[in-house]
């Protein structure tokens, strides 16, 4: 997609492209793991290209979220936590421009400022656990259906 869109961009000297990392992109996260990577690398070509190209007028946001109530995360319920799409996306375009690294959403970006106050081996603790049960969850309700 960068291919595609990135040369007329240039031409122009205007364009932003903005690309789907995660939370799971700064942290790894046990048991999801190939997805946990490929999340790193879409922060860090985002990262790497909007300083090769920023100069040249076009912008590359790397967006990482926490939950947000889609299809792929199968959640039913909206909260402070977990917003809908359109909410989500209101907010993550107000900061196009201003920030070039984003979790998009305010109760998102005050869970990234505390997690990245624990000490690495406490957060990935936590996660190990928290993942931990999730997959128990997972693996029960698959051998019950
Ligand atoms: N939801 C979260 O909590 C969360 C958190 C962090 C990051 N993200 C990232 O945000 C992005 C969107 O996730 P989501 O939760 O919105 O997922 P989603 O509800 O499953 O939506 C994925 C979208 O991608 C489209 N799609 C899937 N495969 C495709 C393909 N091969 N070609 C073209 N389109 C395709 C789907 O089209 P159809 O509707 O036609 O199937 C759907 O519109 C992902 O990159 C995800 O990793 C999501």
């Amino acid at each position: 997609m960068t291919r595609l869109v990135l040369p007329r961009m240039l031409e122009r000297s205007k364009g932003v492209i903005v690309n789907m990392s995660s939370f799971a992109g700064y942290n790894p996260i046990p048991f999801i793991t190939l997805y946990s990577a490929t999340k790193a690398f879409v922060d860090f070509f985002s990262r790497g290209l909007n300083a090769e190209y920023r100069k040249q007028g076009v912008i590359v946001q790397s967006v990482q979220p926490y939950l947000v109530k889609t299809k792929m995360t199968k959640i039913r319920k909206q909260s402070l936590f977990v917003p809908t799409p359109e909410t989500f996306v209101k907010y993550a375009l107000n900061t196009v421009g201003l920030e070039s690294q984003t979790s998009g959403y305010p109760s998102h970006s005050l869970m990234a400022w505390f997690s990245r106050t624990l000490p690495k081996w406490y957060r990935m603790k936590l996660l190990v656990d928290n993942c931990l049960k999730a997959r128990a969850r997972n693996l029960k309700k698959q051998k019950e259906n």
